[in-house]
């Protein structure tokens, strides 16, 4: 995890431990003071707090899901080249999330939302889809890239929750990361479709894949940090550029909350 200091407002990075490792100051107690002193607290997470708890992230250990770099997979490209192929992919990813539970990391945040939200404000801004911080209990949180247990109607644009599983029948003991199991034989016509009357679009993940912008409503959230510059845009690079663009950074323990 990493701290970025700024003037009146603090910026939280959980990401990156061994690059931030090596900038590491020991100045816990300035870092304290400045939570402390905090009026506007921003924790930005990415893929690397839900490693640890047991969701791989898509360049680390793990990347892959039968022989796809799982990030080959998170386009709309091979939406459209493949749906079936992708569905199962994230039929897959739903499967192992909904079995993973929430870390120390996840939690931590949680309790100071709990522990400061009435004084301060809170907020989590992720670029997980997993749904790992709303389980450990986080409320004021912005989802940037969507969601696992959410689907979009690719005709009528309706978004909604579902955690059904399987999503559909023919889903059903699918997905497993076998190598020796090339593409997908599932007919698209058996995918899941939107139920709305007089629609029936195909449904897709409510996710922000790779080459796909911002949902506006949530960048105009996430933008109203605007005294924290240049979050939205940093975001979408990696974790580490914020450690050239801000002065200083503390690595601190899960706990020390
Ligand atoms: N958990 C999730 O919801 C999840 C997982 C993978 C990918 N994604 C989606 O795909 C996009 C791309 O993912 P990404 O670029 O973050 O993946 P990535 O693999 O590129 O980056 C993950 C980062 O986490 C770090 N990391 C790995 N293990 C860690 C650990 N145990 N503790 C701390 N840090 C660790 C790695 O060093 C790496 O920098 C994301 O923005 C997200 O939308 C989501
Ligand atoms: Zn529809």
């Amino acid at each position: 995890m990493c701290i970025t200091l700024k003037t009146g407002n603090l910026l939280v990075s959980y990401n990156f431990i061994k690059i931030m490792s090596v900038r590491q100051s020991s100045d816990i107690a300035k870092f304290r003071d400045t939570l402390k002193s905090a009026k506007n607290i921003v924790f930005l997470s990415g893929a690397g707090i839900s490693a640890e708890s047991g969701i791989p992230t898509f360049r680390g250990a793990g990347g892959f899901w039968r022989k796809y770099q799982a990030s080959a997979l998170a386009t709309p490209g091979a939406f459209n080249n493949n749906p079936s192929l992708v569905w199962e992919f994230y039929h897959y990813r739903r499967e192992v999330a909904a079995k993973c539970e929430p870390n120390p990391g996840h939690k931590a945040i949680a309790n100071y939302e709990k522990l400061y939200g009435p004084e301060k404000t809170i907020t989590v801004i992720t670029q997980n889809v997993d749904g790992l911080h709303t389980k450990a209990g986080t409320k004021n949180l912005i989802e940037l890239h969507g969601n696992l247990y959410k689907t979009r109607c690719t005709k009528c644009k309706e978004v909604l929750t579902n955690t059904d599983n399987p999503i559909c029948e023919a889903l059903a003991n699918r997905g497993a990361p076998d190598v020796k199991v090339v593409g997908s034989d599932i007919p698209v016509k058996v995918l899941p479709h939107c139920k709305k009357p007089g629609c029936g679009g195909l449904l897709r993940p409510h996710i922000v894949w790779f080459g796909e912008s911002l949902e506006t409503e949530v960048l105009n959230k996430a933008g109203a940090f605007n005294s924290i510059s240049s979050i939205v845009s940093i975001m979408t690079i990696k974790f580490y550029i914020l450690s050239y663009l801000f002065t200083q950074f503390i690595v601190i323990s899960k706990d020390m909350f």
